[in-house]
């Protein structure tokens, strides 16, 4: 039989505590703030650290379609259960730090649940660089967090001159997170 999402997150935090990174799968509530200003008219949208598909659930609910939907996720039990979940989806099995790669122009939003904030700087700086090639004008960089600062660090949010728009706190989420939107000015 088949593992539950839940048993098969759980399984993967046990085994790789420091890429997983989160007490639990992201909480409806939380997944609905992360898609919420998502629109199928604005073209595709990157996602970063998929794991059992949480956010990915509520970016498809959000009327994206699978196929303007690319998901990216190291963890290969992870990516099976992507593949299985969501047909359709363009699932890329690779670090997040290679995201300027996509074959993927234009999107209107990247949609992280990296923990962004546990990464080295130079890691940070990729995906935020990636970020930047891929957007389109005005598009956002949305990313939770379970911590009182903002998710980039401020080297990386002054070199590329990002300014952000925070959520209020998502109380019924383990444990309760803000959602932060980053956006390049100029
Ligand atoms: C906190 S979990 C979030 C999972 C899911 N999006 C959610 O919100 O429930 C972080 C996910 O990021 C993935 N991840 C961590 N570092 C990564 C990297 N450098 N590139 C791609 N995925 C990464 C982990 O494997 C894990 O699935």
């Amino acid at each position: 039989m088949a593992t539950s999402d839940f048993a098969l997150f759980m399984g993967q935090l046990f085994r790789k505590p420091h890429q997983v990174v989160a007490l639990a799968p992201s909480s409806k509530g939380l997944c609905a703030e992360m898609a919420a200003e998502l629109d199928p008219a604005k073209g595709p949208v990157i996602e970063l650290g998929a794991g059992t598909g949480n956010i990915t659930r509520a970016i498809l609910d959000a009327g994206i379609a699978p196929e303007d939907c690319h998901s990216i996720e190291m963890n290969p039990d992870f990516c099976d259960r992507l593949r299985a979940n969501f047909p359709g989806l363009n699932v890329y099995q690779m670090s997040a730090g290679d995201c300027g790669d996509l074959p993927v122009e234009n999107v209107q939003a990247v949609v992280s649940g990296l923990p962004l904030l546990s990464m080295p700087t130079q890691l940070q700086r990729d995906i935020m660089t990636g970020f930047a090639s891929k957007v389109q004008p005005g598009g956002d960089y949305v990313q939770f967090t379970y911590g009182p600062k903002p998710p980039v660090t401020s080297v990386v949010r002054d070199e590329l001159n990002l300014t952000w728009r925070k959520s209020g706190k998502i109380w019924w989420n383990m444990p309760p997170a803000r959602v932060y939107r980053f956006r390049q000015q100029g």
